[in-house]
């Protein structure tokens, strides 16, 4: 199974990723993490994107396609994966139909998760996250068990992202207005588009989306 989860940002994407890949098998693919992955090693690449994610703006499509391109067909993905980020734009979403129709492969799902912008703010300004592992919580919503230390891996490093200041918030929803929005007709005109109120606790989101995969 293939899908994708869609959403403005801190609409809870990562979140429901990291619970269906543990449901299910699949592979989350999350362009994000994969990025700040690379700024995080310092290289040539990593250095040129650091600033334009910082800001807010979306990293350029070639860079992007070619960052999934490798992990869509690696033997890990196999069982499926949960694109998370990505496609972000008509490029993109073009650039997805041809890369799974070139290795026999087909999308299941496009999951649209709606919340208000306010509720976006809030989750945005409250996230944080564990600086060696990058599981993610929230001051208030999703707070590591042991105050302080990192559920995952025991760490006691935890750091705020730098695009989840107000600047960079407020300039993310606006590219996501402009230059993601438009993939949603594109998909409603395939058929594939479903919606999920993405305004409840984290367990109904999660409930709602495996209504729909179970289908
Ligand atoms: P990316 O990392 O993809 O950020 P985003 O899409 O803005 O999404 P977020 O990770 O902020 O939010 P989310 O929806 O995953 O929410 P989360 O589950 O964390 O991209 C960052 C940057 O990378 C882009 O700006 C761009 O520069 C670049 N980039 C990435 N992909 C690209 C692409 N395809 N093309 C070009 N550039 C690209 O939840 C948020 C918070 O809310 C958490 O604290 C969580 O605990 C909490 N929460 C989650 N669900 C709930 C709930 N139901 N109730 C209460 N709290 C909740």
């Amino acid at each position: 199974m293939n899908l994708i989860l869609l959403g403005p940002p801190g609409a809870g994407k990562g979140t429901q990723a990291k619970r269906l890949e543990q449901a299910h098998g699949l592979v989350q693919l999350a362009t994000g993490d994969m990025l700040r992955a690379e700024t995080a090693s310092g290289s040539e690449l990593g250095r040129r994107i650091k600033a334009v994610m910082e800001s807010g703006a979306l990293v350029s499509d070639e860079i992007v396609i070619e960052v999934i391109e490798q992990r869509i067909a690696a033997p890990e993905a196999k069982d499926g994966v949960i694109l998370d980020g990505f496609p972000r734009t008509i490029p993109q979403a073009e650039a997805l139909d041809a890369m799974l129709a070139g290795h026999d492969l087909k999308l299941d799902h496009v999951i649209l998760m709606e919340v208000d912008e306010a509720a976006l703010v809030d989750r945005l300004a409250g996230r944080f996250s564990c600086r060696a592992c990058g599981a993610s919580y929230h001051e208030r919503y999703h707070r590591p068990k042991r105050e302080g230390v990192c559920d995952v891996c025991g760490s006691h490093d935890f750091v705020q992202r730098p695009d989840d200041r107000p600047e960079a918030v407020q300039k993310r929803f606006e590219v996501y207005r402009q230059q993601t929005a438009p993939i949603l007709p594109y998909y409603r005109a395939k058929g594939i588009l479903e919606t999920v109120d993405g305004m409840g606790e984290m367990d109904a989101v999660t409930k709602a989306i495996e209504a729909i995969i179970s289908r």
